[in-house]
């Protein structure tokens, strides 16, 4: 972006503040916190954690049904291994076996030691940490504080953070990482409350910024976060992307009336998965309880593509509400256990007057997670040295589909591997190269301020939402190539208009919907190409025209940058499985959904 003065004159583009930190932890939820606390530990006192809103305040506190680590609460014979034999039968086995063994591993410790920085976990009668069933897992691992599972967690590890001292700042957009592409020196943003321009000297960067299921119209994300701004950033680093083509549509988001004002602000939010965990029915319109047909063994807790597609396919087929959903009906269990199990969805639908103790609700698929991000190696480290992508940021765990309760667990996880091998390699802010700030710092303030009370023909608003609309008509649960090829081509034009908005001052939403329109783009990009290229189906990636999946297709897809701003992208073949997780495959456990009933 050239900035272009409408008066004629050069932009400032000096830079308000500077900042000089070991390390740059941006992103405030579980991810960011567990890594600020692990360097915290290990000695490394001079980190910084950006949030974009106040503190204790990050996405995170949406995540609701659990978190998953084998602790065998109530069935011992479960362990770790099976654990990642689960994962991997969830991600069709494109996930990093390795990746996956270190999240698995853990958990046990993990959850341990949340519970022992004091976390309100749900708890069975002896005391122990209670587990639920979740979708696809073959035990109940799920451990959970009644549906408020984040909050609770992101409350403990800020309080721990906090005990540590480690500093924070809230209300910070990040716009730019420093790179030349080689390594990572720190990034760029500006202070939402006052506009100014803040320059960070960072020895490393750790983004913990989030997915990107946001870039869809009906989604389970708060709507100014999850936008891509995480992965983007990574790429216009230099670092590469991988397997964005995988987005998981939750089986279960609301489905509203959207004309009703006291419903509309409620559409695709989630109605967690806990609910069919603890026993909740899916019904059509005709009364038939339609999982017997697609999936007779685990019926609601199949996983969440193969329910999610049951329920689109009920509602094409005409047996699904006037607002478009199915009915999730939980009215058999007792008013007591649903205010118990599940107090944040009860009280939620008390406020809209439906009774879950009485009523069913209507639910209907909507984009919550993206397993795709940034590609990473077994440390959390991009291709760009000192550059860290951890959570919903970083691709390798989930593969081609997540198991429910394992997003808050990579998080923990990946948040101590990056912190400690940080750890051990960080030595200072180091210096910024040479010219560096002239040559790139300062243009891209001077965009910025270029960007803001920019007076052009094309609404932020209506460019956003028009991109978000794109992804699910285009990119949504069934794909083919000429759909997608239509998005790309929607999405181009978009691109263009994006170039010539009605912007407001630096400091007001429209500025910050225009600079994630920025970033929307391009994981868009990569999202609309990966889907076309994958000619098979797999996991969350359906192709219509391609119904099967191909061996030959188990490979990851990478988008990295090439000359003059184009995306260039290549697959790689992915690695095996150890001998004890193989062995946990050969054992072909599976979730028996009718211990349930
Ligand atoms: O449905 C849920 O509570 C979602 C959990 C998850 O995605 O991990």
């Amino acid at each position: 972006m050239t900035p272009a003065d409408p008066a004629g004159g050069q932009y400032d583009g000096s830079v308000d503040e500077r900042v000089d930190v070991s390390v740059l932890v941006i992103g405030a939820g579980a991810a960011g916190a567990r890594t600020a606390i692990e360097l915290a530990e290990e000695g490394v006192d001079d980190v910084l954690v950006l949030g974009k809103r106040g503190h204790g305040d990050a996405h995170t506190t949406w995540a609701r049904g659990g978190i998953n680590g084998a602790l065998g609460t109530h069935d011992p014979e479960d362990s770790w291994a099976i654990h990642a034999a689960d994962t991997l039968n969830e991600g069709h086995s494109l996930n990093d076996p390795q990746k996956v063994e270190t999240v698995t591993r853990q958990m046990p410790e993990r959850l341990r030691e949340l519970d022992e920085w004091g976390m309100e976990f749900s708890r069975t009668e002896d005391g122990e940490i209670d587990q639920r069933y979740f979708g696809a897992q073959s035990f109940r691992r799920t451990a959970f504080a009644g549906d408020h599972t984040g909050e609770s967690m992101l409350n403990t590890l800020v309080e721990r953070a906090q005990a540590l001292e480690v500093p924070y700042r809230e209300n910070v957009m990040i716009t730019r990482l420093l790179s030349d592409g080689e390594s990572a020196h720190g990034a760029v943003g500006f202070d939402m409350d006052t506009g100014e321009s803040v320059l960070f000297n960072a020895g490393a960067v750790v983004l913990a910024a989030g997915g990107y299921a946001a870039i869809y119209n009906r989604h389970t994300s708060r709507d100014d976060e999850n936008n891509g701004d995480g992965p983007a950033l990574a790429y216009e680093a230099g670092a590469e992307l991988m397997d964005t083509e995988f987005v998981q549509f939750h089986p279960t988001g609301m489905a509203v009336d959207e004309d009703d004002p006291e419903w509309a602000p409620w559409s695709g939010r989630l109605v967690t998965e806990a609910v069919r965990g603890e026993g909740g029915r899916l019904y059509n319109t005709e009364g038939e309880r339609f999982m017997e047909r697609y999936s007779p063994d685990q019926m609601e807790l199949d996983a969440r593509d193969v329910v999610a597609r049951a329920i689109a396919k009920e509602v094409a087929e005409g047996r699904g509400t006037d607002n478009g959903g199915v009915y999730l009906d939980l009215s058999h269990k007792d008013r007591a256990f649903i205010e118990e199990r599940l107090p944040r969805m009860y009280e939620r639908f008390q406020e809209l007057g439906v009774d879950m103790a009485e009523q069913a609700v209507e639910v209907a698929p909507t984009a919550h997670y993206g397993m795709g991000g940034v590609a990473v190696d077994e440390h959390g480290e991009t291709s760009v040295d000192d550059l860290y992508a951890i959570g919903e940021t970083m691709a390798g765990v989930h593969g081609a589909n997540r198991l429910g309760g394992n997003s808050l667990a990579e998080t923990v996880a990946f948040g101590v591997v990056a912190g400690q091998r940080i750890a051990d390699r960080v030595d200072g802010s180091g210096d910024l190269p040479g010219g560096f700030v002239g040559s790139v710092v300062e243009p891209h303030v001077s965009d910025l301020k270029a960007l803001a009370d920019r007076d052009g023909e094309h609404d932020v608003m209506a460019v956003f939402t028009e991109i978000q609309s794109v992804m699910w008509e285009h990119a949504g649960i069934l794909r083919d190539e000429e759909t997608l090829q239509m998005g790309l081509d929607r999405l181009a034009d978009l691109r263009e208009q994006a170039r010539d908005m009605d912007v407001g001052p630096i400091t007001s939403d429209s500025f910050e919907y225009a600079v994630d329109i920025g970033f929307m783009l391009t994981v868009a990009e990569t999202v609309l190409r990966g889907a076309l290229k994958r000619t098979e189906s797999r996991g969350a990636h359906y192709r219509t025209d391609y119904t099967e999946t191909e061996a030959n297709w188990r490979r990851n897809i990478y988008y990295a940058r090439a000359d003059l701003g184009r995306m260039r992208s290549y697959t790689r073949g992915i690695g095996e499985p150890s001998t004890e997780v193989q062995a946990a495959l050969d054992e072909n456990h599976e979730l028996d959904y009718h211990q349930l009933e």
